[in-house]
């Protein structure tokens, strides 16, 4: 079968891999972009509900979380939140914020799926769907025909520019400097990558061969909208650290006796602070039949370890202690049911008090008992069972580790001309369109360099 030869593969019609096709098209590279899956962007049409939370007005490192915390600074500043919603305006898809910044299309997600892809298709960036990619190799440049001349040339001159200065950049940089330190650190320690003429690929459609490839094939959540490893398993093939992954952005379940408050409190929500770990998200909590879900627990979840026990303070605006004397004080005849439903449900109020507290009237109860509820009502304490996993999850936390990438162009360290881009690196956003943001912004990076 007869070789297709282009200048760059990506590797996942995903939200990077789309952004990265259409941005090194447009630098004239001749881009194949390859999936396995039947349909381009299936996270895209899922995402947001249907309407696709596609960036954040406040988006910034700390929105983030990795173990290299500075990799991502670079990419985030070269390509932002601002350059993002200049390409939705350009292609007039209607958009509204939401709350915290959070900006959602107004009709459906699919309008930013086909941006990308009349992007893509603008610069002559092929789709190619059902495709699966069955072996990756490097092409030694001593087996390469084109060994001479132009060629390695072109690799040579690529390599020169992944170690060079970084690109035209001004006052904010000192984030990008530090992080352009620790990629310098981190290619001292790897000992020197051997230079290739590029990749061949065995795909289920026949030999691919590039000069550039890009692995966008994103992480391991929703299985069945085509989620695999396999971009880890490239990264383990080239050489490359994997840091562990787990499901991050997801519900909790609960298996104790506080299933039974979760299951009769089902479709319940309550606005919270939530904390673990020295991290604390305020937004609404929501009862579930298996346990806790609700944007306050999908923040929290990327920050929990099993076994670790996360604090939740139902009455956030108030001082609980405070607020229970001031009530015995005002109205002692009150039952405790009663003063809790005028801040919860009354069947939240009531379970409260069949299933933590016995209900009085409020001047029965001693000091230490009301120093006890107001202890409980403001710092619960719950160890969850666990979460719903990657069936659920909307992220994958770890992956490729960032050390070993390079900030600046997304370059693998160990591998010349391999790039890696969007959720398959160990970098997460918090919920509210730092994921996609990190799609578009890593994407764009690698894109200036392939
Ligand atoms: P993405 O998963 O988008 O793309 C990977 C692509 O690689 C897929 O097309 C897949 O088919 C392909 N692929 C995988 N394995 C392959 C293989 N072996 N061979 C070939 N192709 C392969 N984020 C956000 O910012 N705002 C939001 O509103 C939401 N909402 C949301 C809802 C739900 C339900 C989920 C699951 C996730 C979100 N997210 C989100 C997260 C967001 O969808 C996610 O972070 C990005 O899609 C990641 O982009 P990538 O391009 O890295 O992976």
């Amino acid at each position: 079968m007869a070789v297709v030869e282009t200048d760059v593969v990506v590797i996942g019609a995903g939200a990077a891999g789309l952004m990265c096709a259409a941005h090194a098209g447009a630098r004239g590279r001749r881009v194949l972009v390859l999936d396995h899956a039947n349909k381009a962007g299936k996270k895209i049409l899922m995402s947001g509900g249907g309407n696709c939370n596609f960036t954040n007005l406040y988006t910034e490192p700390a929105n983030f979380l990795s173990e290299n915390a500075h990799f991502c600074k670079s990419a985030l500043a070269r390509y932002t939140q601002w350059d993002f919603i200049a390409l939705v305006n350009k292609h007039r898809v209607p958009y509204h914020e939401k709350k915290l910044g959070q900006l959602f299309c107004d009709n459906r997600s699919i309008d930013i799926l086909k941006m990308l892809l009349a992007e893509c298709e603008a610069v002559g960036a092929t789709v190619q769907l059902n495709t699966s990619v069955e072996k990756i190799e490097c092409i030694a440049l001593e087996a390469s025909p084109s060994a001479e001349g132009g060629q390695v040339a072109e690799g040579g001159a690529a390599l020169a520019a992944i170690g060079g200065d970084p690109p035209v950049e001004s006052a904010e940089s000192t984030n990008r400097s530090k992080a352009a330190k620790a990629d310098k650190r981190a290619k001292a320690a790897a000992p020197a990558a051997p230079p290739n003429d590029g990749y061949l690929l065995q795909t289920s459609t026949g030999p691919v061969r590039c000069k550039s490839l890009v692995i966008a094939t994103g992480g391991l959540s929703i299985p069945t909208m085509g989620a695999t490893g396999f971009g880890y398993e490239v990264a383990r093939q080239f050489g490359h650290r994997l840091l562990p992954t787990r499901a991050g952005l997801v519900p909790f379940t609960i298996t104790d006796q506080l299933k039974e408050l979760c299951t009769e409190l089902s479709g319940t929500s309550v606005d919270c602070l939530v904390s673990c770990n020295g991290k604390s998200f305020r937004e609404n909590i929501l009862f579930t039949h298996r346990g806790l879900s609700g944007p306050a627990i999908l923040q929290i979840s990327s920050y929990w370890h099993p076994g670790q026990a996360v604090e939740i303070n139902l009455l956030p605006d108030r001082s609980v202690p405070d607020w229970l004397a001031q009530q015995r004080q005002d109205r002692p005849n009150a039952e405790l049911k009663t003063i809790l439903g005028e801040v919860f449900t009354k069947k939240m109020a009531q379970l409260l008090c069949e299933q933590w507290f016995e209900s009085k009237p409020i001047k029965q109860y001693t000091h230490a008992e009301l120093e006890s509820i107001a202890d409980k009502l403001s710092a619960w304490q719950l160890v969850p069972a666990g979460t719903e996993g990657y069936r659920t999850a909307e992220v994958t936390l770890g992956g490729v580790d960032t050390r070993e990438v390079s900030s600046k162009t997304m370059e693998s360290l160990k591998s010349p001309g391999l790039y890696f881009i969007g959720e398959v690196l160990d970098v997460t956003g918090h919920l509210g369109g730092f994921n996609f943001q990190w799609a578009w912004a890593s994407a764009y990076a690698a894109a200036q360099f392939v």
